[in-house]
C-alpha cells in the first residue's frame, strides 16, 4: 500500500512538472512532392535542426489545390509558423495573404516566390507584415549553372583542350551539347540552363544546342526521353540535377558496349545537386562532376529565420557561401570533380 502511494505521488509531481514545462511551439512543413531526392534530403536536415519544435510534415503530391488546402488548415489549427516548398510558385501570393490574417511567418523553400510577392512596394501594413515575416531560402541557380561550365573547361583543359580532341567528335570545333532540363518554369531549371550555357561561351567556347529535354527533376523521364536520340552526336551532357543525369547513365549503361570510361565511351556529363547517389557517380567517374545544392546550408538558414521569428534569435546574415537579397536568401554550393582531374584548375580565359 505504501509502495502504491509512493508510485503515485511520483505521478502526479511528474505529471505537474509537464504541465508547467513551456509548451514547445508548432511548425507546419510542405513539401510539393514525397519522390524528389533533393527535397527529401533537404527535409531529412530539416527535421534535424528543427528539433526543438514539434514539426509535422505534409506532401502535396504536386498538387497545389491540396497543399492550400493543407495549409489553411494548419494556420488555422494553430500552427505558429509554416515552411513551405511550393508545388507551383506562382501560388505564393495567396498563402502570403492566409498567412498575415492569422499573423503566421512563413518562410518559403527551394520553388522561389516571385520577387514582388516578398517585397510588396506600397507601403501599408501589409507590406511592413510581409518584410518581417515572409522569408526565402533556396539555392543560387546561376551559379551552379556558371560551376557545370567551369568543371567542363577543366576536364577538356585536363585533355589538351576540346578543338580537334576526341571528345570533339565531329571535329568542327563547336561542343554539341545536350541539356537535361527540370521542370519548366522552375527558377532553377531556367537560370542553370541559360548561365551554364553562356559561361561556356565566355570561357571561349562554341556551343551547339542540340537536345533539350524536359525531363521534370526525374530519373525516369531521363531515362526514357535520352533512349531515343542518337547519342553519336552529344559531346556533352549538363543536367539540371544528378537525379536526370543518372537517367541517362542508365540508358547509357544498358548500350554501352566497352569496358571504357561512361565519358570516353559517350561523353562527359555533369549534374547539379550533390545527392548520395550522384556523388558516389562522381567518384566513379561515371559523371565527371556535379555542383552541391547545399541542403544542410540551407536548412539551417531556415532554422535560423525561425528562431528569429519565434523566439527573437538573430537574422541570418550573407557570409560568403550565403547571398542574401531582401527577404531573399542564396546559398552558393561549390563544385565537385571527379577524382582524376579534380586538383586540375585551368584559369578561365
Ligand atoms: C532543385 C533541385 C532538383 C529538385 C527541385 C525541386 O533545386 O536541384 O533536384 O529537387 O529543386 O524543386
Amino acid at each position: 500500500m505504501k509502495a502504491n502511494k509512493a508510485v503515485f505521488s511520483f505521478l502526479l509531481l511528474g505529471g505537474l512538472l509537464l504541465s508547467c514545462s513551456p509548451k514547445r511551439k508548432s511548425l507546419s512543413i510542405f513539401a510539393y512532392a514525397q519522390d524528389d531526392t533533393y527535397i527529401l534530403s533537404l527535409f531529412d536536415s530539416l527535421r534535424g535542426d528543427l528539433k526543438d519544435y514539434d514539426c509535422s510534415f505534409f506532401y502535396a503530391d504536386r498538387d497545389q489545390n491540396a497543399q492550400n488546402r493543407d495549409i489553411i488548415r494548419q494556420i488555422e489549427n494553430g500552427a505558429d509558423a509554416v515552411l513551405v516548398n511550393l508545388v507551383d510558385r506562382l501560388a505564393a501570393s495567396a498563402i502570403v495573404e492566409k498567412a498575415y490574417l492569422s499573423d503566421v511567418p512563413c518562410i518559403f523553400l527551394n520553388r522561389k516566390p516571385l520577387e514582388g510577392d516578398l517585397d510588396p512596394q506600397d507601403g501599408d501594413e501589409y507590406a511592413s507584415w510581409v518584410k518581417q515575416n515572409c522569408f526565402y531560402v533556396g539555392s543560387y541557380p546561376s551559379y551552379e549553372g556558371e560551376a557545370q561550365a567551369d568543371i567542363a573547361h577543366a576536364f577538356f583543359s585536363y585533355f589538351g583542350g576540346f578543338a580537334s580532341s576526341r571528345f570533339d567528335k565531329n571535329g568542327d570545333g563547336a561542343i554539341q551539347v545536350c541539356m537535361l532540363k527540370g521542370e519548366q518554369g522552375h527558377q532553377d531549371a531556367e537560370e542553370r540552363t541559360l548561365s551554364s550555357l553562356s559561361r561556356l561561351e565566355e570561357l571561349g567556347y562554341r556551343v551547339e544546342l542540340l537536345y533539350s529535354f524536359s525531363c521534370d527533376w526525374e530519373r525516369s523521364v531521363a531515362e526514357e526521353k535520352t533512349s531515343s536520340i542518337s547519342l553519336d552526336g552529344v559531346e556533352l551532357v549538363l543536367s539540371n540535377n544528378d537525379d536526370m543525369a543518372l537517367g541517362m547513365l542508365d540508358h547509357l549503361k544498358s548500350v554501352r558496349q566497352t569496358g571504357r570510361p561512361i565519358y570516353d565511351e559517350f561523353f562527359p556529363i555533369i549534374g547539379v545537386d550533390g545527392t548520395a547517389e550522384g556523388e558516389q557517380a562522381v567518384k566513379s567517374s561515371e559523371m565527371i562532376g556535379t555542383v552541391k545544392n547545399d541542403n544542410a546550408a540551407q536548412s539551417s538558414c531556415a532554422a535560423k529565420l525561425i528562431r528569429h521569428l519565434l523566439d527573437g534569435g538573430d537574422m541570418p546574415i550573407e557570409t560568403e557561401g550565403l547571398l542574401k537579397q531582401g527577404n531573399y536568401y542564396y546559398s552558393e554550393g561549390e563544385a565537385i570533380k571527379s577524382p582524376f582531374f579534380s586538383a586540375f584548375l585551368p584559369l578561365a580565359k
